[in-house]
This record gives C-alpha cells, structure tokens and sequence, in this order.
C-alpha cells in the first residue's frame, strides 16, 4: 500500500494526499462528491473566469457551487488582471463554503491564454507573481496554484517557476508534469517534478499520468511529491481513490458500473434542477435534457471495453432522457454479464 501522509497548508487539513483534477466539462459537483464519497482527499470546482465573476456574478458562480457539505473543496479561478482575481478570491471567500483559493496558471486552451491568463503566466512570470500576492492579500483563506513544468523549452523553467509561486506566497502548488505546449498529450516527465519538490518548502501534488494506483506509487517514489492528483484516471471511475486507499485493485462487474452511472446521473440531474431554479431564466433544455447531455461524455468511460465505441456514441449523441440513457446501459450489461 502507498505511503503518503497527511499534510496541512494553512487552515486546510488533507488527510488523504490523493486529490481529484480540475476538469472543465466533467468536475461538477455530481462527479465531485461521488470521488470524495469514494476516498479523495481534496476537490477542485470548475474553472471560473475572474473576469466574468466581476461582471455577472450570479451566473458565473454557479460554475464554483459546491454541493452541501462537500469539503475540502477549492474554488478555482483564472484570470490575467491581479485586481480581478483579487475580487474573485475575496467573493469566493464571503461566501463561505470554500476550503481555498486556487489559482488556474497552467490552462493551454485558447480561450484562456489568448486572455494573458492560465498557462499564459508561465511566460510573465512576474504577472504571475503579483497575482498570487494580489489574491493572498485579499483574503485569509489559504490559496495554492495549479501549474506546469513550464510552457515550452524557450519560456521560464521549471526552477523559476517553482521559486515564483512560493516567494509570491502560495500556501500550496499542484504541478502538472507536462508542457502547455503538450496539453494533454505525451509522457509526463516527473523526474523535473522532483526537481520542483526538492526546489520548494511548501507542499506539492504531482498530476499527470497517474490513472492506476501503481502509477501513483511510482510518481511519488520517482519525485517524493507530497500528494498525487488524478484526473482523467477519475472519469467514470470513482474508485480509483478507495484502490489506492486499501492498495486492493479490483474489476468492476458492469451491474457495478450501471448503479454508479445510475446515481451519478441522479445527482447531474439534482444539480441542474437546482441551477434552473436559481436562474430565473429561460433554458433551452430541461434539466433533465441538460444532465443528460453533460453525463454523455461520462458513458464511455464507465463502461469502457464494454462495448463497439462508434456504435455507442452515435447512439448516445440521441439520448435526452434518463431512461433512454439507462435503458442504454442496461442492454450493455446484460450483453456483458
Ligand atoms: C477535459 C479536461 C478539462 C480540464 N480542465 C482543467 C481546468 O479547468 N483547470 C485545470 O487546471 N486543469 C484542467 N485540466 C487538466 C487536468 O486538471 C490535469 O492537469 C490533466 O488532465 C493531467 O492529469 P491526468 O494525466 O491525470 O489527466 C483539464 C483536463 C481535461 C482532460
């Protein structure tokens, strides 16, 4: 079994250094408490816009709603002004629910880096710095970063980095193990993810690759990072945590796998009644419809190796109700029994 003890940075006690991934599109609070019900130590919300938390708050904040009593969880911002993300942090924390800050440096996509902000940063690392000690100034809870190793061979190293986000004040830093310009793609390097533990006092969360409980035994013997961070290796597998909790790996039988996408979907379904509610404005899909349309990119997932992938997802891209969904799933059970 692994060896990773508990850890504290600031007010935030993670007893179980095994956190769940930001991943936009998948994250929600739906997927979120099923990996906390199932062992992981800490969550990440969305990603929300500093800038869009400034103008229209109502609608960007039900990106970080947290489902109730779902901790520790951190409210995870992006931005490019130091001013804006100050606010963001400060909003974050009136409110009252949220464990920490983050703060999203390490995004490649477009829409985020075109703005100057997520992995933008890593080649102004300046800017960088002055939005950690904006955000820290603002508020009391403690805040962290998540980062890369670097954005390409010719912008800032992994060391520079590394010393930035800490001088700058971060209480914590979540690392992962590739170049932006690599997205998700290609072998995460955590020999250079060592080199940025042994570079920092604060604590550090290794990510990248790590989608069995092996792998995360050998990310820590590799960098001695303090924690492991899972993101894809999560999608439609919950117990990825509860197997590198008890070290026991286990094949899920597909009934197992039916009744988890069955309560998943419930609680997808729960969370957009809720955001309809709250609203006030008309949506073009029922919460119904708009849970189903998010849970679809869950399904292969789960039922991963069960099925002909191009015949399921033309046949999914059709499915708006829950028990067309289900209905679904279970002829895939049964034909897998
Ligand atoms: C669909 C998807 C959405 C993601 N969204 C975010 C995000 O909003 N914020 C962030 O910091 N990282 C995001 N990431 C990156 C993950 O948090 C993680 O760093 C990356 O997937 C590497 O970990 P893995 O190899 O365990 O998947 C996203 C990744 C994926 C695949």
């Amino acid at each position: 079994m692994m060896k990773l003890s508990p850890f504290k940075f600031g007010s935030v006690e993670i007893t179980f250094p095994v956190l769940l991934a930001p991943m936009a599109g998948y994250t929600d609070a739906a997927m979120r408490t099923l990996c906390l019900e199932h062992g992981t130590g800490a969550v990440y919300t969305e990603l929300a816009s500093a800038e869009g938390l400034r103008r229209d708050a109502g609608k960007t904040f039900q990106v970080l709603e947290p489902a109730e009593g779902e901790h520790p969880v951190a409210g995870h911002i992006f931005g490019a002004d130091p001013q804006a993300m100050a606010e963001a942090a400060r909003m974050i924390e009136q409110d009252g629910r949220f464990d920490w800050i983050d703060l999203n440096c390490g995004c490649p996509v477009k829409k985020v880096v075109s703005r100057g902000a997520g992995a933008a940063l890593l080649k102004d690392l300046p800017l960088l710095g002055r939005i950690v000690e904006a955000v820290k100034a603002a508020v009391s809870l403690p805040v962290s970063v998540k980062t890369r190793i670097g954005f390409n061979a010719e912008t800032a190293g992994h060391l520079e980095i590394a010393k930035v986000v800490e001088q700058s004040g971060a209480d914590m830093v979540a690392v992962h193990a590739r170049l932006a310009k690599n997205f998700h793609g290609g072998d995460p390097d955590w020999e250079t993810l060592g080199e940025m533990k042994r570079a920092l006092k604060i604590p550090v969360i290794g990510n990248g690759g790590v989608n069995t409980p092996g792998d995360a035994e050998r990310m820590v013997a590799v960098s001695g990072v303090d924690g492991v961070m899972i993101g894809r290796g999560a999608i439609g597998n919950p117990w990825i945590f509860q197997e590198i909790r008890t070290g026991c790996t286990a094949r899920r039988s597909a009934a197992e796998r039916r009744d988890m996408m069955a309560e998943h979907l419930r609680r997808l379904v729960a969370l957009m009644e809720k955001r309809h509610a709250r609203s006030g404005r008309a949506e073009r899909h029922s919460p119904e419809e708009a849970a189903c349309v998010l849970f679809r990119t869950h399904i292969p997932y789960y039922v991963k190796g069960m099925y002909d992938k191009k015949q399921l997802l033309m046949k999914l891209a059709t499915l708006v109700s829950v028990d067309s969904i289900m209905e679904e799933v279970e002829t895939l059970v049964s034909k897998n029994r």
